[in-house]
């Protein structure tokens, strides 16, 4: 593990499947973005988890809606990623892949703080629990939660997935490059 001094307490990392991508997540991204000097956006490789995209999927479709909206900041090289050849910046957002846990990663990465959103109480249980389990593997790694944007609090990934395999229309529910690869993704799921 890291120790202290060779954390960067201006280096935050946000975790996420992002399964895809959603307006809510760019909300965080850009909001938390703000706040440090450096953001790492990272994608969880879980492989007990099926996921309609590909890690490098993921990574791609993060790196074209954050183009952009990161600031001049101390942005790094996004090569500090485990896994994903589309690992990338923009600006002080790094995004990178990453397997195993997220506190050993977080360390590999300098972060002191995980930023994660909550959107209602429905998040609130699962998040305590793993902020406490966090904690407890890395007393020095803070977690800190960012209210979603009041628009987004219905958001979620698996309702974009569902909508959209059925038909609905979620293009002003994600990000332009996203609602792209969706659609591209479920015309070839049905060809
Ligand atoms: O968007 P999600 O699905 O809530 O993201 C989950 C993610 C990737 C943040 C979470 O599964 C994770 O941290 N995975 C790495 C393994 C780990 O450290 N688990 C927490 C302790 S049990």
């Amino acid at each position: 593990m890291n120790s202290n001094s060779e954390r960067n307490h201006d280096t935050y990392i946000y975790p996420g499947s992002f399964d895809p991508p959603t307006n809510g997540h760019l909300d965080i991204i850009a909001r938390a973005a703000r706040l440090c000097g450096r953001l790492i956006v990272a994608v969880g490789r879980n492989r007990e988890k099926k996921t309609m995209f590909s890690v490098d999927e993921r990574l791609d479709m993060l790196l074209g809606a954050v183009s952009g909206i990161g600031n001049g900041g101390n942005g790094g090289n996004g090569g500090s990623g485990d896994s994903g050849a589309n690992s990338g910046n923009s600006g002080n957002i790094d995004v990178v892949g990453f397997s195993g846990l997220l506190v050993d990663f977080a360390g590999r990465c300098g972060a002191s703080v995980i930023v994660k959103g909550l959107r209602a109480m429905s998040d609130f249980e699962y998040e305590f629990q793993m902020a406490l389990l966090n904690k407890h593997m890395d007393d020095e790694l803070e977690t800190i939660f960012m209210m979603t944007n009041i628009q987004h609090t219905y958001l979620s990934s698996s309702a974009v997935k569902e909508l959209a395999l059925n038909g609905a229309d979620v293009s002003g529910l994600v990000p332009a490059n996203v609602y792209a690869k969706l659609k591209a993704k479920i015309d070839e799921r049905n060809i």
